[in-house]
């Protein structure tokens, strides 16, 4: 990827249409594969400059004061935006506003001309009634342009602001001198994706992660394979089997599972080795083995015990304290060289309904940080217990989460970060 790359990915629809999830998934998605994204989001100005309590009336297109005040909200979002490009070398910013008219969409490119950005919009359609009203519900009554509003007159101003927006709003049109524009629509949450002059790596990725987004409600469950007999050793990698104490939690997942989901259907994916596969044997669901599931590769250091690993490679031991997320073992594998084999495993989950993935301390530690959006310093170190099932359930900017644990002992494989003595040289 050319690192000068800088893409504006430019939101376009009505209110209450996802414009907001789908920047915020966006980023996530990129911000967990390391590539520098940040978003935009126009409203948060509009609240900075305005104040936050602006009835519908605000956003009549025949209200010329509130006209000038929102264009003024995304110029100063746009300033911002260029500086963050030039400044702290961003490559993807996210511009999240209806962004509905031409003129608004014409003057944005412009802006970006100038600076060098690549403009791709992002439309989102949605003709549900049921669907609109849901988002409404869900997340605009408590946005802070309805702090402490009666609900029901805030849905009723929200409908109305929607109406002011019907009014103005144009599609991203190819015969409207559009035709050049880069973009992608978004029809009734991805059920039709038309896309148009889409260019370069990054573009398409995004526009491949945008198709396989959805909303329906799910879960997804994670668990470590049962205690193997390399916990009990306190080796790491390897390919042992289930300690006894391991085996019993096998046979006791499928009650804990059953009671959370009902008969509800549920696919289990293991990795190829045999702790996670033996781990899963009880389980009445249809299944799937990934190796890009397999535990991060330890390399040299592959079924050690922490304490011979000090002793034999003291310095790899430190270093990898020292920034543990881009330590790579020799021979072997960094957690962001895992991250990147796991994208498929992310875009493949997004796709998916209720999903068990029976893995390793590893793996589900950037698989849980993708979608608690960890940072790359928190992510190797979130604890992840043996014998305990994660319960995720996306809500409409983050994921709930409930932990089950199962009352048969294991092992701590929990090293934390070493406190190291404050540096005082300087
Ligand atoms: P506004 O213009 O007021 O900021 P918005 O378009 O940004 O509105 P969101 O705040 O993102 O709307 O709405 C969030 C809700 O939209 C979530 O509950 C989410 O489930 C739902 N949603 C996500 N994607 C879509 C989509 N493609 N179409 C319709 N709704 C969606
Ligand atoms: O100890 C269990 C284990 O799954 C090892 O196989 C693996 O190397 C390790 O955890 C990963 O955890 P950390 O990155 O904290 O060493």
């Amino acid at each position: 990827m050319n690192s000068n790359t800088r893409i504006a990915c430019v939101m376009v629809g009505l209110p209450a249409r996802g414009k907001t999830y789908i920047a915020q998934k966006v980023c996530r998605y990129l911000q967990w594969l390391s590539v520098s994204t940040k978003v935009f989001n126009v409203g948060n100005y509009r609240r900075k400059l305005h104040g936050a309590h602006q009835m519908h009336s605000f956003f009549d297109p025949h209200n010329t004061e509130g006209e000038i005040a929102r264009k003024e909200a995304a110029l100063e979002a746009l300033k911002d935006m260029i500086k963050w490009f030039l400044e702290e070398d961003g490559t993807v910013a996210i511009f999240d506003a209806t962004n509905s008219t031409r003129e608004r969409r014409c003057m944005i490119i412009d802006y970006c001309k100038k600076y060098d950005v690549q403009v791709m919009f992002i439309e989102s359609i949605c003709q549900d009634e049921s669907l609109i009203l849901q988002n409404i519900m869900d997340v605009k009554l408590s946005s802070p342009d309805y702090k402490d509003m009666d609900p029901e007159k805030a849905a009723e101003d929200f409908r109305a602001r929607i109406s002011h927006y019907e009014e103005a709003y144009e599609t991203l049109n190819e015969m409207k001198n559009e035709s050049d524009y880069t973009y992608a629509k978004l029809i009734n949450v991805g059920s039709q994706v038309m896309i148009n002059m889409i260019q370069g790596y990054l573009q398409s990725r995004i526009v491949y992660y945008l198709m396989n987004l959805h909303i329906l409600p799910r879960n997804i469950f994670f668990s470590r394979h049962g205690e193997s007999v390399y916990n009990l050793e306190g080796k790491i990698g390897g390919d042992s089997k289930l300690s006894p104490r391991g085996r019993k939690y096998a046979l006791a997942l499928p009650e804990l599972i059953k009671a959370n989901l009902g008969d509800q259907p549920l696919t289990v994916w293991t990795s190829t080795l045999k702790r996670t596969i033996e781990t899963a044997k009880h389980l009445q669901y249809p299944k799937l083995q990934w190796k890009a599931l397999d535990e991060l590769d330890a390399g040299v250091c592959d079924g050690m015990t922490y304490e011979e690993i000090e002793a034999k490679y003291p310095e790899d031991y430190f270093n990898r304290d020292e920034d543990k997320f881009n330590y790579r073992y020799r021979g072997g594998e960094s957690y962001r060289d895992v991250v990147y084999r796991l994208e498929p495993v992310i875009m493949e989950l997004e796709r998916q309904q209720n999903i068990l993935i029976i893995g390793h301390q590893a793996i589900l530690r950037c698989i849980y940080g993708y979608f608690q959006k960890l940072s790359q310093d928190d992510l190797p170190y979130v604890k992840i217990p043996l014998h305990t099932v994660i319960k995720l359930t996306p809500k409409a900017y983050t994921c709930q989460e409930e932990r089950y644990k199962i009352d048969i002992d294991a092992v701590d494989t929990h090293r934390p970060k070493p406190k190291r003595p404050t540096d005082v040289s300087n």
